[in-house]
């Protein structure tokens, strides 16, 4: 990381126009902000560019407008709640990225912010077109990419713009690559990896990484039901994925060739539908109409058991069907063991994905692991080794 131009307090930005990447793709119902935490990650260090008072221009997207406006993609809710939250003065621009657009940076007094509306409301953004970028690049005098979760995205905001003006990594994004590394470099042995999810195809990947890396791997989620139909075990009305028994077959042998574990659920909870209530069934006693929409009893305390065994864990993907509240036990009993063990044992824990948080929101556990990544497919590309487009172009020349 070293070798990445990452802002640093020395960074004079008083009176300077700096361009702020953020990921403010957060969900959000009847123009009502649905979680926080994407948001909440960044305050801080927004409120600590005002307090050294610069001209501050916020660039993120939301969802996947595809260059078209879109009103319920629109950024005001977000900017409504920074009118309420940041210590400084904000402007809404919902303009071309045009002079324009320029002016109205130039007008920023010293403290103040300015919010540009969804970058992906124009086409540009996704073909990382690079007269935009440039057009982008002129709002500001410096660029801090803070959006670690997006750099995995070739676009003008994250990728060609950083070519047209001194760009840097913020605080978050550092925070996230150095989280990592406890995974991957500077690892503490035992590893262990807990991946949820529903797609074994879009993580097969990773989980080839992971098992190269860590000692246990244990899999839970919908993805866990092709481990379990791959044993001959009946897995009733679950969701599984068609054409996946050679992936599920190569990470097995590939986990046996690197000594890792890989440990899948023993029982279950299960329903005819996913609005409905749990039944308790060891897996063995699941029905043609049964759907595994969470682990057992005897799953979560395997797990626990591991947890206690190991000094580094990641966990990604939850470990069942959480929208419906009675099938959350299994992802917040997971959350709740990494955080005491975080807590009392010095446990180097990572926490990442929007499923993942979304699973364990209002427990108030998000605080206490070593890191929360609010990133997805950027960590796990990552993971995988990947070098993420918006990363690279924050390297020194
Ligand atoms: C995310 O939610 O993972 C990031 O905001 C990236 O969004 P995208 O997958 O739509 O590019």
């Amino acid at each position: 990381m070293s070798n990445l131009k990452i802002f640093s307090k020395d960074i004079i930005v008083k009176d300077k126009r700096v361009i702020l990447r953020l990921d403010l793709n957060v969900p959000i119902k009847n123009s009502n902000i649905d979680d926080y935490t994407r948001i909440e990650v960044v305050e801080n260090f927004i409120n600590e560019l005002i307090k050294n008072k610069a001209k501050i221009i916020l660039i993120s997207h939301l969802g996947r407008p595809k260059g078209k406006v879109i009103s319920s993609l629109s950024m005001k809710p977000i900017f409504h709640y920074f009118e309420k939250k940041l210590n400084g003065k904000i402007y809404f621009y919902k303009e071309r990225i045009d002079t324009k657009a320029i002016d109205a940076s130039n007008k920023l007094k010293p403290g103040e912010v300015l919010l540009i509306e969804n970058i992906r409301f124009f086409s540009e953004e996704e073909n990382d077109d690079e007269i935009f970028a440039k057009n982008l690049a002129k709002l500001g005098d410096i660029y801090i990419n803070e959006a670690f979760s997006c750099s995995h995205r070739k676009q003008a905001s994250l990728h060609n713009i950083a070519k047209f003006i001194d760009s840097y990594g913020g605080p978050n994004l550092e925070k996230e690559l150095k989280s990592i590394n406890l995974i991957i470099k500077n690892k503490k042995k035992p590893v262990t990896c807990i991946i949820g999810g529903s797609k074994v195809s879009t993580k097969i990947n990773v989980l080839s990484s992971l098992i190269k890396i860590s000692d246990n791997l244990v899999i839970v989620g919908a993805m866990a039901n092709n481990f379990i139909k791959f044993k001959g075990i009946n897995v009733g009305a679950s969701l599984v994925e068609q054409d996946v028994e050679n992936s599920v077959k190569n990470i097995n042998e590939l986990a046996e060739k690197n000594q890792c574990k890989i440990i899948i659920p023993l029982d279950c909870n299960v329903s005819s539908n996913s609005g409905g209530d749990p039944t308790y069934k060891l897996l063995e006693e699941i029905s043609s109409n049964d759907m595994i929409l969470d682990i057992g009893k005897n799953t979560i305390n395997l797990i626990r058991t591991i947890i206690d065994s190991s000094n580094t864990v990641f966990w990604n993907g939850p470990a069942g069907y959480y929208e419906n509240k009675s099938f959350s036990k299994g992802s917040i009993s997971i959350a709740k063991k990494i955080a005491e063990n975080t807590k009392s044992k010095s446990l180097i824990s990572i926490v990442g994905g929007g499923d993942t948080i979304a699973a364990i929101k209002n427990t108030g556990l998000e605080r206490t692991f070593t890191h929360l990544s609010t990133a997805g497919g950027a960590f796990l590309e990552s993971l995988e080794g990947k070098e993420l487009p918006g990363i690279k172009v924050l390297k020194r020349n």
